[in-house]
């Protein structure tokens, strides 16, 4: 059974980025706000990294909760102790496991659907047609409940994307080769590594890549073969040096892209090239150079790579699939292409030359869609955090 209805904006997705929309949306009290999500559980934070360590300051963290007023309200009304005050009672200058993180985030959702103007819809939004009106955008969005028995459309004239990214999957570097793949959320989760891999018998994983996730694989299959599986050894195939994030005059440079807190210890320790020879990581770790350009990578992949069992690629995340957006056009619909303006939040169609035309009423915010920010030396990067989610927001929500 289909049933429709109206609200102010729908927003799609509930991990820390859709969170921080519909707390900035409610702010704005703007009217009612429909909120899809499968499950309402923090998403991919809480799905998957609980027992990853932040490389943010937990003071951030807490900053992100106490930033507006409908989640000041809701941390004043839950019953103690709860997620928040555990936060709090954390040294705001480390940094903390994820689940930490996650578990706030449960607690402003479990707020947030409880209140008024809150409509929140356990299901999956699989498309969203626009009809251009001369005087406001109007969008009808579709959506399947969590059971799949029903679907909802609700009509509205914002439609916010926070739908979330996962781990980039490149193919295996040498075409053919029989290697398992070990997903990177698997080796990122100590428990299910340890039960994954096997501790019998002589096995050997390549890592590939050098950023946080890379790290992170890196010291949790060392941490393993030092403890229960002790004939598991590590080849990590990486392009470039290790890049870390330096604190400057007021400003911090590779804030978004270099490595900070656990992961930044554990390399400097004992990945540099100074010290893996010596280090207890280099025991079972053999880093392989794959710098220099493509041809002398695929050379060093042909030469390192067979033999290894498992192969796990830290290379990046990539958005995860957007609904079906399109456009009526008299009696057509015409599919969407589009690109996200990390500037302003919004959208704009494709064009062949220069910005296409705004697409009325669509937004981003999240991992799929973060501001972009230019350092004082003119470096470039994608601004990715919870806090940083809710500082981009709290500066374009008021003109959406
Ligand atoms: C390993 C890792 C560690 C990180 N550590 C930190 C850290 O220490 N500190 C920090 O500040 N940031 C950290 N980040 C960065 C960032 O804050 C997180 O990635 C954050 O969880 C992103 O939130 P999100 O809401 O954009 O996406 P997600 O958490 O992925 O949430 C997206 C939600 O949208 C839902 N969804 C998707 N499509 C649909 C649809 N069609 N209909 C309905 N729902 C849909 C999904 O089910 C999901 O619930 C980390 C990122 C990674 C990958
Ligand atoms: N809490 C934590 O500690 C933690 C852990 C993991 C992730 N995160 C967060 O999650 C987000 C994503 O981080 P991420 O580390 O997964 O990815 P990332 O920061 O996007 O970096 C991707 C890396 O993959 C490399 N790469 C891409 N293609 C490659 C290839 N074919 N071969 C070798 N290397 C390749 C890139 O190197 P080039 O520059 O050479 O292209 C880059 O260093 C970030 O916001 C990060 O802060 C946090």
């Amino acid at each position: 059974m289909t049933t429709t209805r109206k609200c102010a904006a729908v927003v799609v997705g509930a991990g820390p980025a859709g969170v921080a929309v519909v707390g900035n949306l409610l702010e704005r009290q703007l009217g009612s706000i429909a909120w899809i999500d499968p499950s309402f559980e923090s998403g991919r934070v809480n799905r998957k990294y609980r027992e990853v360590p932040s490389n943010t300051k937990v003071s951030f963290f807490q900053s992100y909760a106490t930033s507006l007023q409908p989640f000041r309200t809701i941390i004043e009304n839950t019953p103690r102790p709860n997620a928040f005050t555990t936060m709090a009672k954390l040294d705001q200058e480390k940094t903390c496991h994820l689940h930490y993180a996650a578990d706030m985030i449960r607690g402003l959702t479990n707020g947030l659907v409880k209140m008024e103007q809150v409509y929140a819809y356990q299901g999956f939004v699989t498309a969203a047609t626009l009809s251009s009106r001369p005087d406001q955008a109007k969008w009808t969005v579709r959506i399947k409940s969590a059971n799949e028995a029903d679907e909802l459309e609700i009509e509205t004239s914002r439609l916010i994307l926070c739908t979330g990214s996962h781990p980039t999957n490149l193919p295996v570097p040498i075409p053919g080769l029989e290697i398992h793949s070990l997903d990177l959320d698997t080796v990122l989760k100590p428990s299910l590594l340890a039960e994954t891999l096997p501790t019998t018998k002589p096995t050997t994983v390549a890592v590939v890549g050098a950023s946080h996730s890379a790290i992170l694989a890196l010291l949790n299959l060392v941490t393993l073969a030092q403890s229960s599986h002790p004939r598991l050894r590590v080849k990590w195939f990486t392009r470039h040096p290790l890049r870390y994030a330096e604190f400057m005059d007021g400003w911090i440079l590779r804030d978004n892209t270099g490595l900070k807190g656990l992961a930044a210890d554990f390399a400097r320790s004992q990945l540099e090239e100074n010290v893996l020879a010596t280090s207890a990581a280099g025991k079972i770790v053999t880093k392989v150079d794959c710098a220099g350009g493509e041809a002398k990578e695929k050379e060093m992949y042909r030469a390192n790579l067979p033999g290894c069992d498992y192969i796990t690629q830290a290379v990046g995340f990539t958005r995860d699939p957007l609904p079906q957006l399109v456009k009526d056009v008299g009696d057509e619909a015409k599919p969407l292409s589009m690109e996200f303006d990390h500037e302003t939040g919004a959208f704009h169609e494709t064009a062949a030359v220069g910005d296409g035309e705004k697409i009325p009423g669509l937004f981003g915010a999240g991992i799929a869609f973060p501001q972009r920010v230019v350092d004082p030396y003119g470096n470039v990067e994608y601004a990715v955090g919870f806090f940083k989610f809710m500082k981009f927001l709290k500066k374009v929500v008021p003109s959406w």
